[in-house]
């Protein structure tokens, strides 16, 4: 069942948990997530990044979604994720296959953001689909070289007041020191709880943890045993994760981590089964990886049983 984003993170509120958002690029990952909320009993936002519709197309993504969403009882969630290309936003919203867009105009000065924020917000309210917006940049606290240049840089809970009041967005994406991708953290992981708690007191809209993959050890001690480099990959520990979420996250990205099991699952089978050619059998571990991974989310995050 399709529902928008305001509707699932409405009930994750009341209940204080946090819904995982997981980017598809194909059937597989798609029918991996699907698995796992069916087993879960979760509810699930299915994100599609600009890349993911330059690689698949957002109708294809859109039909493979929508099949998925109608099999089932659970509510499900059909996502553009990061659109920084207004156009391509508008386009998802006419299109009428979304039920949320993520407008991300967190690289723009605020007044241009807030700005834009507000007329997606108009056009997409129009029909019914919600809107998340980004404030601050998502780019890992050991990117600055100074406790200064991080703080200008994270999501400040003053301008985040002033930027839901104005835009009258659906949720908000945080900046609290997580980064996109396998290479967050060269230490222990760091993320500012205090910036997190002081948004979640101010601001009256769900907020949402980007760049929160875990870089799971088992998945990782797979993919570099059959030689993916990736030994230096430090991802959100789940306790990290788990701690946000009481603190007030409500939605949970991750993509990096299904990349990752994706490609265990390819490299080990591979290596073990050079006779196999059919793309069915090498693509079946992988998605049983993907499944595992994303049943351990929907665990950490407590969405499982709330579907
Ligand atoms: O937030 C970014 C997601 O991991 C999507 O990445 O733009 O490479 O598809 P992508
Ligand atoms: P990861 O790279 O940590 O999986 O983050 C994904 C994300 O934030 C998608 O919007
Ligand atoms: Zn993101």
């Amino acid at each position: 069942m399709l529902v928008s984003l305001k509707k699932i993170l409405e009930k994750a509120e009341k209940q204080h948990y946090a819904v995982g958002a997981f980017n598809i690029n194909n059937l597989e990952t798609i029918q991996a997530i699907m698995t796992a909320a069916e087993t879960e009993l979760s509810p699930v936002i299915l994100s599609t990044s600009e890349g993911a519709i330059d690689y698949a197309g957002m109708e294809e993504l859109a039909a493979l979604a929508h099949i998925a969403a109608k099999k089932t009882k659970l509510p499900v969630v059909f996502h553009l994720d990061h659109g920084k290309n207004y156009d391509l936003v508008v386009k998802a919203i006419k299109s009428g296959w979304y039920t949320s867009v993520m407008f991300d105009g967190s690289s723009l000065p605020f007044k241009e953001n807030a700005k834009k924020t507000k007329q997606i917000v108009a056009l997409a309210h129009k029909k019914g689909i919600s809107v998340e917006a980004e404030l601050g940049a998502i780019a890992g606290i050991e990117d600055f070289v100074s406790v200064e240049e991080q703080d200008a840089h994270l999501t400040d809970p003053e301008q985040a007041i002033q930027f839901v009041r104005e835009t009258g967005c659906d949720a908000l994406a945080i900046a609290i020191g997580t980064k996109h991708g396998a290479f967050k953290f060269k230490g222990e992981s760091r993320l500012d709880y205090a910036r997190l708690k002081k948004i979640a007191e101010v601001v009256n809209v769900p907020l949402v943890l980007h760049g929160a993959s875990g870089i799971p050890a088992n998945i990782k001690r797979i993919c570099t045993q059959y030689g993916c480099e990736i030994s230096s990959a430090k991802g959100v520990a789940d306790a990290s994760v788990k701690k946000a979420i009481t603190l007030g996250v409500r939605k949970v990205n991750i993509d990096t981590d299904l990349r990752i099991a994706f490609d265990a699952g390819i490299r080990k089978f591979l290596a073990e089964s050079p006779e196999v050619f059919d793309p069915r059998k090498i693509l079946t571990p992988a998605k049983e990886l993907m499944t595992k991974v994303v049943r351990h989310k929907m665990k950490t995050f407590g969405s499982s049983n709330k579907g």
